[in-house]
């Protein structure tokens, strides 16, 4: 399962990071919040883990600054290269990579002083095992913060567009939305809180963003999703050509209405999950 989940990301590695400027925008607050969750000092240790094209890790080793580190970890070797590249072309010196599956136990114990994941929680099949291995990279008194998607019916888009695939798969109704690592995972009501009280975590907080996505059209929605959502691309997959091209159709009309003369904008709820490993 993760080798499938790895490749699919290595599919949409090059989507995700030619599209690194929209996504940077779209997540811009929540980054914000994100990064002041973690209460990061100069010179902290962070592990970035499921790090994506390394958008939050250039944030994350500006923050920490030339006397930090940051370990950016991701399941996808391909995605993880154009973070190596990313953060290359940035300048940025004091980053290190690593393929690594955030459920697995982390070489290094109990010695980050945060441990950041943005959107990367919800898709792990065992969140359970990857709040555990993150609390034991964790320094006695680190951060662990985390963004996830929330409810579905704060994200009408995500919602919509899966809506309409799995219909076009035949698949409509066979699944509840918070299937385990799928993009609702840990969206239902009280979820991500009880997996950190669970996991031994302290000063358990998980609050509402919103992370609307602005762009010019639905069109240039569906393009993003078309080239770098994997979830999404994944379902559409085994469709042959013509039968997937009718999908983003469908796709993008259902998105058309949130639309205006003066743009588009997609509503996002996210959650971000932030505790403390206790000292
Ligand atoms: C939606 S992207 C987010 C990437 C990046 N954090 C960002 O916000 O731009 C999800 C990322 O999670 C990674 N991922 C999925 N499952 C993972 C797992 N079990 N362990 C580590 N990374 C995983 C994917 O390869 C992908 O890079």
């Amino acid at each position: 399962m993760t080798d499938a989940v790895a490749s699919a990301w290595d599919r949409a590695a090059e989507g995700w990071s030619r599209n690194t400027p929209a996504v940077h925008a779209w997540l811009r607050q929540a980054t914000a919040a994100m990064l002041a969750q973690a209460r990061l000092q100069a010179g902290a240790r962070v592990l970035d883990l499921a790090a994506g094209a390394g958008d939050q890790t250039r944030d994350i080793a500006q923050a920490v600054g030339p006397t930090g580190a940051v370990l950016a970890t991701d399941i996808s070797p391909k995605i993880l290269d154009f973070a190596r590249r990313n953060i290359e072309e940035a300048g940025l010196t004091n980053v290190r990579f690593a393929v690594a599956d955030a459920q697995q136990p982390v070489h290094e114990q109990a010695s980050f002083d945060a441990v950041m994941c943005r959107l990367g929680l919800m898709l792990c099949m065992n969140p359970a095992a990857a709040l555990a291995a993150a609390f034991d990279a964790l320094r006695p008194g680190g951060r662990y913060v985390a963004l996830v998607f929330g409810d579905p019916a704060n994200n009408p888009c995500i919602a919509t567009m899966m809506k309409v695939a799995r219909k076009h798969r035949g698949l409509e109704g066979s699944n509840s939305p918070y299937v385990d690592g799928g993009l609702f995972s840990l969206a239902a009501p009280g979820r991500l809180a009880s997996l950190l009280i669970e996991a031994g975590y302290a000063e358990v907080t998980v609050e509402s963003i919103a992370a609307p996505f602005e762009l010019p059209d639905a069109a240039a929605y569906v393009d993003f999703v078309r080239s770098s959502g994997s979830p999404i691309i994944e379902i559409l997959a085994p469709l042959d050509a013509p039968a997937r091209e009718a999908a983003w159709r469908d796709i993008e009309e259902a998105l058309q209405r949130f639309g205006s003369p003066s743009g588009w904008c997609g509503p996002n709820e996210l959650l971000l999950g932030s505790a403390t490993r206790p000292a």
